[in-house]
């Protein structure tokens, strides 16, 4: 039933019922400006045909720029087996040529949807730099010995929270965690007292498949440049798939 009514209404013959309201405020004029047309990222501006030191070098730059946030922090989207989406930001704590790494609690939703369909997209964005990349790839979890060195160097009071947490199931208030948080800051007082890492949670590898560098233009025609793994047997044409380094090609693709 579901399916045939989304078949039957196409999005944009749905009433445009926000848009209308008088109730909210009126948000379809924001807009600031990105990059002008002669600050742009072409082929030639690549670092590196290696979409990783490519990463690499746009992470940097990142890093250098005041007012920048949290610049490792990335959106994680994942899909359940049954291909519904959920979408949520979490830190990269890590990258090298085999990928990004992200910790998180082995028993949340997004850690099921992992579990069941092992695929993820992750996506930063550097709003002072109008810069995104977006990844697509495969994920497994890190060795356990990875999980527990990483754990073993975040502060204590992270550490805690992570036992506390179970992550993603509902509570019945905040007092409940409070209360357990507040138990274990007393018997883990003394500093010298080692905290355990509970089994549930641990550290994930994304082996990039795709990774798409974007950079924004005021006029719309922004830049994508988007590094993909060459397929088996395919033949490329040499007009729009350029070989990158390793089994990478790259393209441009239209804004
Ligand atoms: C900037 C930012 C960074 C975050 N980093 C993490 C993280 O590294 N690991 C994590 O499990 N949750 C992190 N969170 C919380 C998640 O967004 C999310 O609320 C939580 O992981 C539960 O997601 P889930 O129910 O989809 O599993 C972060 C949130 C924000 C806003």
């Amino acid at each position: 039933m579901l399916r045939y009514i989304v078949r039957c209404v196409p999005l944009r013959k749905c009433p445009a019922v926000a848009m209308s309201s008088a109730k909210y405020p009126d948000v379809s004029e924001l807009r600031i400006p990105y990059r002008s047309s002669n600050d742009i990222f072409d082929v030639g501006n690549l670092v590196s045909k290696n979409p990783i030191k490519q990463f690499e070098a746009w992470f940097n730059e990142a890093r250098e720029v005041p007012n920048i946030g949290e610049v490792n922090a990335m959106a994680l989207a994942t899909a359940s087996k049954s291909g519904f989406p959920s979408v949520r930001m979490v830190l990269m704590k890590g990258y090298s040529q085999q990928g990004f790494t992200f910790f998180t609690n082995y028993e949340s939703r997004k850690a099921g949807d992992l579990e069941e369909n092992p695929v993820c997209s992750l996506m930063f964005y550097w709003d002072p730099l109008k810069r995104s990349v977006r990844v697509e790839g495969t994920v497994e979890r890190l060795p356990e010995v990875e999980s527990l060195q990483y754990f073993d160097q975040r502060p204590r009071q992270s550490r805690l929270g992570a036992i506390v947490s179970r992550q993603s199931t509902a509570l019945e208030n905040r007092e409940v965690i409070s209360k357990k948080y507040q138990e274990l800051l007393e018997e883990y007082q003394d500093e010298e007292k080692n905290i355990p890492k509970p089994a549930y949670w641990g550290g994930y590898l994304v082996r990039p498949t795709s990774m798409e560098f974007w950079q924004g233009q005021t006029n719309r025609l922004h830049d994508r440049i988007c590094f993909r793994k060459l397929k088996d047997n395919e033949i490329i044409d040499s007009k729009y798939t350029h070989q990158g380094d390793e089994d990478w090609v790259f393209e441009r693709l239209a804004p």
